[in-house]
């Protein structure tokens, strides 16, 4: 098993590190928090005692103990944590999104040609998972693409502060937060790996008091059809997903943890389940590919990763600006 450090450690940290465990691709040996005793409570929950715990940032990425590091840290903190985890020599998982805009993108870029030996991946788990592909290939044997609708709304525990007056990370333009960053990530992943990048884009956003927005509907458009991204973080949404060519239909419970994948044809006279069951922690499949990639140096998926992150930051950053939502990072 490979060495893993971790920056913040909030739930979703804890499961990475129960993915990385159940799939045997890395063990936790640093934790990194701004409190001693944060890193030591979680060390606990997540049976990892004999990890060292970090309160100083550059200690951390200075560490023997880990080769990789994993952040999970407010999006506005990631560029500088990966750049200094890049800079000592550590292989990098970052977070959706994983920069905030495309200057953040084009520096991180060239820093990572200077480090070659090293891998930088965007954790967006959802690409990995067997249904998207599953998805990718129905695609793939449609007769035409004629458009589609993706959606991803799911509402947030911390919107109650929001209406409350209080502005938390996930909702501040101050950490690079709002339902494009958050959720919208997730369709825009699926859009531009199912259909590339679009040749313009509109997103007409609802705007919370914080600057940034709680929900809203994007259109990518495509020479011959457009896409629709529906994604919020104020409601919860029971909209399945589609994606339309000719007289099949493509339909996925949900664009962002596709759980159901089914198409239909023939004027729905004839219906075929395509999806399998989802494992129970969504991250084991980022988690095994992210190891195997790093241990067969497989430079060649890893570009290809590298390649569609960057095109989904430009993506969010033209949506974003077509909202006129703007962080304190550009
Ligand atoms: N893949 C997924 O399914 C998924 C799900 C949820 C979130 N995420 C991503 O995970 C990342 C973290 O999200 P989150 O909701 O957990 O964020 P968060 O609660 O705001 O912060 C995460 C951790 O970062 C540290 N932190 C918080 N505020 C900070 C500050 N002002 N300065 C420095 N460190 C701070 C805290 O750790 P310490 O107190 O220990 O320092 C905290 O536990 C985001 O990029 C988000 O998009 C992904």
């Amino acid at each position: 098993m490979q060495t893993l450090g971790i920056i913040g450690t909030n739930w979703i940290t804890g499961q990475f590190v129960d993915a990385a465990r159940e799939s045997g691709s890395f063990t936790l040996t640093a934790v990194y928090s701004r409190t001693m005793e944060k890193a030591d409570q979680f060390k606990t929950k997540y049976h990892a005692p004999e990890a060292t715990s970090y309160t100083d940032l550059a200690g951390f990425m200075n560490a023997s103990e880990f080769e990789t590091v994993y952040i999970a840290s407010p999006n506005s903190l990631h560029f500088e944590q990966a750049k200094q985890a890049i800079l000592a020599g550590k292989n990098v998982i970052v977070e959706k999104p994983a920069f905030s805009n495309p200057t953040e993108m084009a520096a991180m870029q060239t820093l990572l040609k200077q480090h070659p030996d090293q891998f930088l991946f965007e954790a967006a788990r959802h690409i990995h998972e067997a249904n998207f592909k599953i998805v990718q290939q129905a695609i793939n044997e449609l007769p035409t693409i004629n458009g589609a609708t993706l959606s991803y709304m799911k509402y947030s525990s911390r919107y109650d502060a929001v209406l409350a007056g209080e502005e938390p990370n996930i909702f501040s333009p101050h950490f690079s937060g709002g339902a494009l960053q958050d959720l919208g990530v997730y369709v825009v992943y699926d859009a531009v790996s199912w259909f590339g990048v679009p040749d313009s884009v509109d997103y007409q956003a609802e705007l919370l008091p914080t600057g940034v927005d709680g929900k809203g509907v994007a259109t990518l458009r495509y020479p011959t059809f457009n896409v629709t991204l529906i994604f919020g973080k104020t409601v919860d949404s029971y909209l399945t997903s589609e994606i339309y060519g000719g007289q099949t239909t493509i339909v996925i419970d949900n664009a962002g943890t596709i759980g159901k994948v089914e198409r239909y044809s023939e004027g729905g006279q004839k219906i075929a389940s395509l999806g399998e069951p989802s494992l129970a922690n969504p991250m084991i499949a980022e988690a095994e590919n992210f190891a195997t990639m790093i241990a067969n140096h497989d430079t060649k998926r890893y570009h290809e990763l590298l390649q569609l992150s960057e095109s989904v930051n430009q993506v969010l950053y033209q949506l974003r600006q077509s909202a006129g939502i703007i962080f304190a990072a550009d």
